[in-house]
Parts: C-alpha cells; sequence; structure tokens
C-alpha cells in the first residue's frame, strides 16, 4: 500500500484543485434554474471517473437529474463494491450569510468553504481519488468496483428508488460504500450504523374564501394562522411526547447496551448547545442528547406561512395558512405508515370551521446496520490504518432514504464511512469541509478496498 499512499500524498495540492472545480458548478437539485448545472456536475464526475481509470462510465437520463455509473471489473473472484454518492446540493439561501460566495470555493485554514463541501461532493471526490492512485500505482484494484452518483439525494432519490429496481443486475455488488455522513468528532474515524428515516409532510389550513379585513371581520370568523399554530403546539406534550396516536407502535427501544456505548463516546451536551448558541437543549423526557438526536423519532416544523410577511403591518385576516412538518424516524418505523398516522390525527384534531388538506412531500426508511459484517469491518480496519487511532460506531441523527434499498434490493451490506462533521454547516451558510478529513479519506478508501479484497 506504501506506493498508494505515497501518491495521494504526493497529489494532494493537484486533487484540492480538481474538488474546487466540482464545487463551482451549483448543481441544486431543487431548483428548476438549475437544469443544467445538473448535466454539468454529471458530465464532471463522468470524465473524473472516467479519467481515474474505470473503464465502463455512463451517463443515465431519468425523469429527474442524471445518474453518474461507473465500473471496472477485472478482479474476477474477488468481491464488488459500490460506491454511492451525490453529486447535488442544497440551495444556498441566505446568501447575505456567506462570507465568500457559494460556489467561488475559498480555502480559510483546514477548510475549504463552497456549497457541497461536505455534502457531498467533497466525500464523493474521496473514492474517486483512491481510485485514481491505486490504478496509477499498480493499473488496477485490489477488488471489483462500480460507482453510482446521484443528483436527487435532497429531493428524496424518486428516480434513484425506480432505477435501482429496474438496474438491480448492473448494480449487483457485495458491499455499498456510502461517504455522506460525519465522523463523531474531528481526527476520531467514525463508522456510522444507523440513520434516522424521514416522514415529511405539509399542512394546508383554510379558512375563508378570500383574505378579510381584520377589523371589519377579525373575531367573528377562524383565522387560519392561529388556528394552525394551535394544532401545531398540540402535536407534541410538555415530555416531549409525540401526540399522533399509534406514533410510537413500531418503534426499535434502545438496548441497555447501546445506551452504555453512547456513553462511553463522551459527548458533551454543554459544548454541543454553546456551539450552536444555546445554553439549555430540550427534547424527549428520560433520554439524553444523543439518544434523542440519533434513535428516538421527533417531529419538527419546518416552514410556516400565511398572511402579511413583508416589511410594515397590514392588518389582514388571511384565507390560508401553511405549514411544512417532518417527522424523523427509527427502526422499525415505516414513513407510509406514519404519513397515514399523521394525516390522520391532524384531521381528527382540526376543529369543524377550517379545512385542512394533509399532502405527503417524500420520505425514506431508517437503517440500522449490524456492527458484526464483514463490510462494516473492513470500514472500521480501513479508517483505523488511515488514522492511526481506533474507530468509533455511532448512530445518525439525519436520513438517506436510499440506504436501505440499497440492502433490500440488492442484499449488499451498506458501509457508511462519512468524513464531514456535523459542525461543517452543511444545508446552511458557510458549509465547509476539512481538507486533512478529506486526505485521510481518500487514504481510508484505499485500505478500504485492500482489507475487503482479502
Ligand atoms: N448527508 C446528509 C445526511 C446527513 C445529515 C448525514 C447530517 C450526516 C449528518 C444527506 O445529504 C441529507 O441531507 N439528507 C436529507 C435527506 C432528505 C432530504 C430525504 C436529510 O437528512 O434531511
Ligand atoms: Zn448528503
Amino acid at each position: 500500500m506504501k506506493e498508494v499512499m505515497d501518491y495521494i500524498e504526493n497529489n494532494r495540492e493537484r486533487y484540492i484543485d480538481e474538488l474546487k472545480d466540482f464545487l463551482k458548478i451549483p448543481s441544486i437539485s431543487t431548483l428548476p434554474e438549475n437544469n443544467d448545472d445538473m448535466q454539468t456536475a454529471a458530465k464532471f464526475v463522468a470524465d473524473k471517473l472516467q479519467a481515474a481509470g474505470l473503464n465502463r462510465v455512463e451517463i443515465f437520463q431519468t425523469e429527474g437529474h442524471p445518474l453518474v455509473y461507473g465500473e471496472w471489473l477485472g478482479a474476477p473472484g474477488k468481491p464488488t463494491v459500490l460506491v454511492y454518492g451525490h453529486y447535488d446540493v442544497q440551495p444556498v439561501d441566505p446568501i447575505e450569510l456567506w462570507t465568500s460566495p457559494p460556489f467561488e470555493p475559498t480555502i480559510v485554514g483546514d477548510n475549504i468553504f463552497a456549497r457541497g463541501a461536505t455534502d457531498d461532493k467533497g466525500q464523493v471526490f474521496m473514492h474517486l481519488k483512491s481510485v485514481e492512485a491505486f490504478f496509477k500505482t499498480h493499473g488496477s484494484l485490489p477488488l471489483n468496483i462500480k460507482f453510482l452518483i446521484e443528483g436527487e439525494e435532497e429531493i428524496g432519490s424518486t428516480n434513484l428508488s425506480k432505477f435501482l429496481i429496474e438496474n438491480s443486475d448492473l448494480l449487483k455488488c457485495d458491499a455499498v460504500l456510502i461517504s455522506d455522513t460525519a465522523l463523531f468528532a474531528p481526527g476520531v474515524p467514525t463508522i456510522t450504523y444507523g440513520l434516522r428515516g424521514l416522514c415529511y409532510m405539509e399542512v394546508e389550513v383554510t379558512g375563508p374564501s378570500r383574505d378579510l379585513h381584520s377589523g371589519t371581520f377579525g373575531g367573528g370568523v377562524p383565522n387560519p394562522i392561529n388556528v394552525l399554530a394551535k394544532m401545531i403546539s398540540q402535536l407534541i406534550d410538555k415530555d416531549g411526547k409525540i401526540k399522533v396516536a399509534g406514533f410510537y407502535d413500531d418503534v426499535l427501544k434502545l438496548s441497555k447496551q447501546e445506551r452504555e456505548n453512547f456513553k462511553v463516546l463522551k459527548f458533551s451536551e454543554k459544548k454541543w448547545g454553546t456551539a450552536i448558541g444555546l445554553k439549555y437543549l430540550t427534547g424527549e423526557k428520560g433520554y439524553t442528547t444523543l439518544e434523542r438526536i440519533w434513535a428516538r423519532p421527533t417531529l419538527d416544523c419546518n416552514g410556516i406561512w400565511g398572511g402579511f410577511t413583508g416589511q410594515g403591518a397590514k392588518t389582514v385576516i388571511p384565507s390560508k395558512a401553511t405549514a411544512k412538518i417532518s417527522m424523523r424516524l427509527v427502526p422499525h418505523q415505516d414513513p407510509n405508515k406514519i404519513a397515514k398516522l399523521f394525516e390522520k390525527h391532524i384531521k381528527k384534531i382540526a376543529p369543524k370551521e377550517v379545512k385542512v388538506k394533509v399532502t405527503s412531500l417524500h420520505g425514506g426508511y431508517p437503517v440500522i446496520t449490524p456492527l458484526e459484517d464483514k463490510a462494516t469491518k473492513a470500514g472500521a480496519k480501513a479508517m483505523q490504518l488511515a488514522f492511526s487511532k481506533k474507530t468509533v460506531f455511532m448512530r445518525e441523527g439525519g436520513s438517506i432514504p436510499i440506504v436501505v434499498e440499497f440492502a433490500n434490493t440488492l442484499k449488499a451490506s451498506p458501509v457508511l464511512m462519512g468524513l464531514g462533521l456535523n459542525t461543517e454547516n452543511l444545508h446552511s451558510p458557510n458549509e465547509h469541509f476539512n481538507l486533512n478529513h478529506f486526505q485521510l479519506g481518500i487514504k481510508s478508501s484505499a485500505y478500504f478496498f485492500k482489507e475487503y479484497a482479502q
């Protein structure tokens, strides 16, 4: 492995320069005005896969954004690893809070700042570059490899779901290597063995058939904003329990052992809160912060609007009010079942004087992977070798909906080898990625191919 590691060291600056080119492409999947950029980003990934040494590279168009596929199957008898990641990014607003423009990658100290730096372009790029290092030094890889890099992870992976089912032969593999999560702490090699699922809903409340003067009508008619606010306030009780009937029925309880394992991680709630400007934390009674965010289901309002929200004052009773409400789920909750329970509950608590429309926007299943799995073990060993430190295991509060489908459709073991940090502002202004972790990630990836091949 010495040649591979030396190659990675010696090409550090060029790797960073190439990453910058990737980060310059504004591949925001949710905004139609960026559709051309999605094609550009897909082409960029395809070209880099080709240049790294893969011998079959293809862009698959979908009804949404394209999927990039690449493979090298020159190691018969050896296992096949599928590397999954995403080239799409989140929108940049509020843009005024960025200290450097989101699509002009800027290095400050050890970090590179740009939208998508840590989620997930920087992390996708690590695997491209470890493959390149193998081909440039050995002309081959120790195992068979496939890449599948999508452009719709941030909007629910709908087209990838279909593609997976229709192309399960093409994607056949033994393990799926994913770097789209975080290290437990800077410099600490980490394998994530659990992800939360998601159920994302929209609730629209309609009162009067048009906006009304709040003096002429106020007090005599239902105000949809007041009604919606009251309904939302009834969704969680004073102990932080979600009141949707049946919500907890399928929740996998935290075992004593797991609670012990979380404690060993020495997580400082105080530091965690301070870093985000909070002196006091809240959540479900009877659980620690780590338990709340990793292993308990939650409900949050992600947006709420209605009436007048411009500058100044307007005396109005709006006709409508709307809220986006999402629930993070844990094994073995089913997002479709939860969506139905939520709708039923909302309809039940809605007063008769308003009309309520409930829409399910998207969802994803939670994941938990066995720690004894061969691929997981190889991942832990690989990171240990790259970092020269013992690997820790954690769960994650965020979601990557497609992971369960890999496990179910391809019968392959997912390995979540994330190199990001939860302090790297993903989905918010000034997203960045630590370049030392980038380098260690390339090495971890290379060690993984070696370890898993054995
Ligand atoms: N990379 C994240 C998942 C993640 C978040 C990992 C935080 C580690 C820490 C992923 O790209 C993401 O943001 N997923 C969405 C999925 C949703 C849009 C279906 C999420 O969790 O909100
Ligand atoms: Zn991501």
